[in-house]
This record gives C-alpha cells, sequence and structure tokens, in this order.
C-alpha cells in the first residue's frame, strides 16, 4: 500500500507518522511519500519521520519529493494537510476581523472565509493532477475550512472524504470519563465541520444505551470547563457543542479575550520554531510531547481508521466524515457537505440515519450552510460581490457595514494569493 502525504513537510507530520508505526496492523504502509514545496521543513521532517519508523520497527518505506505529479503516483490515498500561505496569513485571518469586533479565527467567519478563498483553487488543482495519474485514489482532506474544500472536491466529482479530529477528541474524552475504552463509545454527532454538537454517547454502538444525560449529570462541570462555556447553558442544550461553537455562543466574549492575547498564529508558529529545532536532533526518534499542545491530539488515529476503512483494510465500519448530505438533514440542500456518522468501506462513505434535530441547531446548521454556498462560490469564481455576500451570510456577521470592511480587508490582505484580485 503507497500513501501519499501533501503538505507532508508540515510539522503535525511526526502525529501521523507515529499513528502509522503503532497502528501498522491497521493500516500497512509499504511507501509513504511526504510531498512538500518546502525542502528545508521537509529534510526535518522526513527525517525524524524515517527515526520513527526505525525505532518502531516500521518496514515501510519514507520518500520525501517537491515533486507532486511523482509523489501521487502509484498512491493508492492521498492525504491532504496543508496550509496555503502558511501561518502568516493565518496570522492575518486571525487579526483583521477583530477591528470589526467580528472574531478572527482560521475557519469561522471572515477569517474561514479568506482561508477558503486562498485554499479551493489550490486544492483543486493538486486534486486534478491525482486524478490524472491516479483517478482511483482516494483522497482524505484535512485541509481547512474542511468543510468548503470537501465540497469543493465532491462537486469537482473527486473521491474525496473530509476530516476532522472534533469527534474523536469528543470520544476520547468521553471515553475517560467513562472509564471505557475508546472503541466502546459511538458519537451520535451531528452538524457541519467545526460547527457540531454531539447529541448522543452510545455504549457499544450506534444502537447502544445513550448514556449522554448521565455523562452530563456526572461530569458537567468537567465538560462545560474544557469549553470554557457555563455548565447551565450545556445542561440546558441537553448536548455537547464542540469548542467551535464558542464562536457564537460566546461571541463578544472571545473577541474580548482574543484582543488581550498573542493570536493562536503566534503561539503556533513559535511552536514550530521549537519543533524543526527538535526535529533536527538526529538522536530524536519519537513525536515529542511538544507537539501534543498543537490542536492536531489524535488526528493521526483518525486518519489510519478513515484510509483502512476506504482502502478495504481492518478501519472501524462506523466513522464521522464530511461528505454529501443527501437528504440525511432534511432542512439542507442535498450537495450540501455534514459532519456525521457514516458506515465507511471501499464504496465510499454512507451517513447513517440521524433523529430528529433541534430547530435551535438546525437553524444555525441552515444559516452556516447557506455561507459556505456562497464562501465556495467566492472561491471559485471569485469578486468582490462574491466575497460581500458570502460575508454578509455569515451568521456572525450579517450588518452590511461590517461586510464591505471586512471584504476590503480581506481582499487587500490576500491580494498574492487571489488570482481575481
Ligand atoms: C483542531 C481542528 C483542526 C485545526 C486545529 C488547529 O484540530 O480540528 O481543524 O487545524 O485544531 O490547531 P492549531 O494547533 O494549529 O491551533
Ligand atoms: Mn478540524
Amino acid at each position: 500500500m503507497k500513501l501519499t502525504v501533501v503538505g507532508g513537510g508540515s510539522t503535525y507530520t511526526p502525529e501521523l507518522i507515529d499513528g502509522f508505526a503503532r497502528l501498522r496492523d491497521t493500516l500497512p504502509i509499504e511507501e509513504l511519500v511526504l510531498v512538500d514545496p518546502a525542502a528545508d521543513r521537509l529534510e526535518l521532517v522526513g527525517g525524524l519521520a524515517r527515526r520513527i519508523f526505525a525505532r518502531q520497527g516500521h518496514k515501510g518505506r519514507i520518500v520525501t519529493t517537491g515533486d507532486l505529479d511523482q509523489g501521487v503516483d502509484g498512491a493508492d490515498a492521498v492525504l491532504l494537510q496543508l496550509r496555503v500561505g502558511g501561518q502568516a496569513a493565518r496570522e492575518q485571518d486571525e487579526t483583521w476581523p477583530l477591528e470589526c469586533g467580528c472574531v478572527g479565527q482560521e475557519t469561522t467567519g471572515a477569517g474561514g472565509l479568506a482561508k477558503a478563498l486562498r485554499t479551493v483553487p489550490v486544492v483543486l488543482d493538486i486534486a486534478e493532477r491525482v486524478r490524472r495519474t491516479n483517478p482511483d485514489a482516494w483522497i482524505i482532506d484535512f485541509t481547512n475550512p474542511v468543510g468548503i474544500v470537501t465540497r469543493a472536491l465532491l462537486q469537482a466529482g473527486h473521491k474525496a472524504v473530509g476530516l476532522c479530529n472534533v469527534a474523536i477528541g469528543f470520544q476520547r474524552k468521553f471515553a475517560g470519563l467513562l472509564g471505557v475504552a475508546p472503541a466502546q463509545v459511538h458519537l451520535d454527532h451531528v452538524g457541519l465541520n467545526h460547527l457540531t454538537w454531539e447529541t448522543g454517547v452510545r455504549l457499544g454502538g450506534p444502537e447502544g444505551e445513550d448514556v449522554l444525560p448521565k455523562l452530563l449529570a456526572e461530569h458537567g462541570e468537567a465538560v462545560a470547563a474544557d469549553l470554557h462555556l457555563p455548565r447551565p447553558l450545556v445542561d440546558g442544550l441537553g448536548v455537547v457543542p464542540s469548542y467551535y461553537l464558542r464562536y457564537y455562543y460566546a461571541h463578544d466574549e472571545v473577541v474580548r479575550e482574543l484582543r488581550t492575547k498573542p493570536s493562536r498564529a503566534a503561539e503556533v508558529a513559535e511552536m514550530e520554531r521549537r519543533l524543526l529545532e527538535l526535529y533536527a536532533d538526529p538522536t530524536l526518534d519519537e513525536k515529542p510531547g511538544l507537539l501534543a499542545k498543537r490542536g492536531g491530539a489524535y488526528y493521526s488515529e483518525a486518519a489510519v481508521d478513515l484510509a483502512a476503512a476506504l482502502l478495504g483494510g481492518s478501519g472501524s465500519a462506523f466513522q464521522v466524515v464530511n461528505t454529501y448530505n443527501r437528504g440525511t438533514l432534511p432542512f439542507l440542500p442535498d450537495d450540501a457537505v455534514i459532519e456525521v456518522q457514516a458506515a465507511v468501506g471501499p464504496q465510499g462513505t454512507a451517513p447513517l440515519p440521524v433523529a430528529p434535530v433541534d430547530p435551535l441547531f438546525a437553524g444555525l446548521m441552515a444559516n452556516v450552510t447557506a455561507y459556505e454556498d456562497l464562501a465556495l462560490e467566492a472561491a471559485l469564481r471569485g469578486g468582490r460581490e462574491r466575497v460581500f455576500r458570502a460575508l454578509l451570510a455569515h451568521p456572525l456577521i450579517g450588518q452590511y457595514a461590517y461586510a464591505e470592511t471586512l471584504t476590503d480587508q480581506l481582499i487587500a490582505h490576500n491580494r498574492e494569493h487571489l488570482a481575481w484580485a
């Protein structure tokens, strides 16, 4: 089996490699290709990757290359984990929206739209090249904003599935609180990427007993504290929102906080600098603890599980993925991309039925779906008016004066990445 990681020079890659090494029975990789245009990073990350494989006795070959076509040639699956413009672009996304009193975040609100506009054309170009060399390869997208990027890929007819680690994070967290093995915990997970709610926590599988009420009764304090949301709010919702919902439920509070501290991008850039220093040490042969401070915990487990199931190996039968709605959530268009539990196998993903969704959540999902639709239009076709329409549609923006200012800011800060600007 051959797997290719586009954006393989990312400081996240050792997380992935560690997962591939530990879970080699689930996903027996013979060749792993790391593709990245940044030769210096690729060398450091590739070196550590080889040492991790060697330490863990993995016989797979690790190849590094800057040549995408060569890298994806013959791959069974291609994992996309790139960041157009790097942390510098992210820093901008997290900063200029704050001037309007709007949240500055890499995937939510105006910053998320900027990221979508920079990213969609690049990812589509890569996917096209994958398809040309390798029409049967699965594309697994971890590149944000995952909902919009996955929709772009599916709309262009690619064999793609979107992946996020929010669900697996909750699964591990809840398993710990309940004192059971993670594989025993099946989440009723519903929403759009980075706009999800855990509406049930079942033991054993999709038909298992729902222990969410018990979990909230016994551990509500810890769950709410983790999300930085008040416990009465979580109790009242009766479900567990992802931490991305805090940008909605506590928008102004978050904006105040963000204004008084360094951006996440700046923090991450500093961490990346230190990580690369560590990776350069030829005696290091495991993923460093510092990596755990990044948001991508369990990303490798989720990626291995998904690739294994798609490639016909021993991955879990049910997994949380980003895929076409196709009637699963009747209040959304069929071609919306949703994040839900799905049966996963070599044929692809088939969402499991979802119980009727409380209008409290359905309304926001519908609103953000409309935004994502307009965001994709703007990313594919460009133009100031399309950017403005997407921003006006976003529930965290909505007012024309803000949408006007944010449109100008977005274009001004991203001109080098926007072919039409
Ligand atoms: C979570 C999200 C990812 C996101 C990451 C950011 O893992 O699911 O989509 O990329 O957080 O983490 P960072 O360490 O870059 O802030
Ligand atoms: Mn994510």
